[in-house]
């Protein structure tokens, strides 16, 4: 079922504040060190579609808002591409706090914030799951049972799979990370062209 605008901000909400005292996290002592922010997710509580990344970075720590970075300057830049501003999705990551000096998210950490993501797409509901870097589509892929499980993403990017959600059926599009765009240009453009089987959901 579909929630009201109003219920879903207000769950929204709770769900950031459990995260904002999640003393469990191996990154909450790094988090308050540095006084940096939990990053729980950006845009419309109504999105149809949602993009997941892998960890906030240090510009988005210290903002408490996700992609606001380097890499997020290009995420704003493709979505221009097809006439979208960040109000109309919902931006998030597998993990909400910032790994020391940007290092993968071990295992334990995506699964104690696994069950926060699993709550946003809850909440939110969105048609289309943009996953971005191969973290998030290895979670995405595992959390929906997908038969593409275990493929890399040199093979599923850019392809449109579709996927049950508990909610209900949901398109996938497995992205490279924005990030790549800052050193492999020829990544950066695949990254462009992939982005355009979006256009059909705006
Ligand atoms: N990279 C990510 O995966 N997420 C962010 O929010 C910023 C950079």
């Amino acid at each position: 079922m579909n929630l009201p605008e109003s219920t879903k901000a207000t769950q929204l909400q709770q769900l950031g504040d459990e995260v904002h005292n999640l003393e469990a996290s191996p990154l909450f002592a790094y988090r308050t060190e540095h006084h940096y922010a939990a990053v729980i997710g950006d845009g419309h509580v109504d999105a149809q579609i949602m993009f997941i990344g892998e960890a906030p970075g240090e510009q988005e720590a210290k903002r408490g808002l996700p992609f606001v970075g380097a890499s997020g300057r290009f995420l704003d830049e493709l979505l221009k591409s097809i006439n979208l501003q960040r109000a109309d999705v919902y931006i998030t990551n597998v993990v909400k706090d910032r790994p020391p000096e940007n290092r993968d998210p071990t295992p334990a950490e995506i699964q104690l914030y696994t069950p926060f993501l699993v709550r946003q797409l809850t909440i939110i509901q969105p048609k289309v799951v943009v996953t971005l870097g191969r973290f998030a589509m290895d979670f995405v892929l595992d959390l929906f049972q997908m038969a593409e499980r275990g493929q890399k993403i040199s093979a599923l990017h850019g392809q449109l799979l579709q996927a049950n959600a508990p909610y209900g059926p949901v398109a996938v599009l497995p992205l490279f990370h924005p990030a790549v765009a800052l050193y492999a240009n020829e990544r950066k453009q695949t990254l462009i062209d992939d982005f355009q089987a979006l256009k059909q959901f705006v």
